[in-house]
């Protein structure tokens, strides 16, 4: 918790939380990994100190693959040392990589059969929001899923209150909007959470 605040300050821009995501959302939100066999790959963005990493891994089965992109240097150290480290010893039957670099620039797979993105989007310029979550669905498989959060309230807020990010902000909705008419969108409340949030499900058409 420490860490995740220490490194919330000094990249306030970067970490765009104050506070890693709580149990309740971590569960929701990696709902969709596990099952899928020898196929399953897995994608992990902006992993921070792990909250999701933990359940990912927890879930993944035998034959399946996790890649999990983080962009702190901090953050991968204790993602490789406190979790992906001891698990992989323990599990010699699946694997998890930890890759250091900011999605945008990361050499990755197009076929993730779930992503789960820990990039709060509407703390983020909707440009990049935009083109990450874009990227993102590009990186599915088809009949995969891209899992990510929203604050709630926060991209009704934006939307409203006079300021450089509100023109972007209505556009991101346009863009979240547009992705979601191509795919089955669910989303699910998280009350138990620093903030409260939405889980959202994006769907891949396919298999
Ligand atoms: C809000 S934190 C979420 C951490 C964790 N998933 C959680 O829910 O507690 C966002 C994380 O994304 C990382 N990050 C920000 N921009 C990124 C990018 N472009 N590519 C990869 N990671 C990024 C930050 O370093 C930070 O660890």
């Amino acid at each position: 918790m420490a860490r995740f605040l220490i490194e919330a300050l000094r990249r306030r821009k970067e970490v765009g939380a104050v506070a890693a995501s709580g149990r309740h959302l971590a569960k929701a939100i990696t709902r969709t990994v596990g099952g899928k066999g020898q196929s399953e790959r897995v994608l992990e963005v902006g992993a921070g100190t792990g909250a999701f990493t933990n359940q990912i891994l927890d879930r993944l089965g035998p034959g399946g693959k996790a890649d999990i992109v983080e962009l702190n240097p901090r953050f991968c150290e204790k993602l490789r040392s406190d979790i992906v480290g001891p698990w992989s010893d323990a599990n010699r039957d699946r694997s998890a990589r930890v890759i250091e670099s900011c999605i945008e620039d990361a050499d990755l797979d197009r076929s993730y059969t779930t992503i789960v993105c820990g990039l709060p989007f509407n703390s983020f310029p909707p440009d990049v929001a935009d083109r990450i979550l874009q990227q993102l669905v590009s990186l599915l498989a088809p009949g995969g899923t891209l899992a990510f959060f929203e604050y709630a309230g926060f991209p009704s807020l934006r939307c409203v209150v006079p300021g450089p990010w509100r023109s972007g902000a209505r556009e991101h909705r346009r863009c979240l909007h547009d992705l979601s008419s191509s795919m089955r969108q669910e989303r699910t409340f998280i009350f138990r959470n620093i903030l409260p949030a939405w889980a959202v499900f994006l769907r891949a058409q396919g298999a």
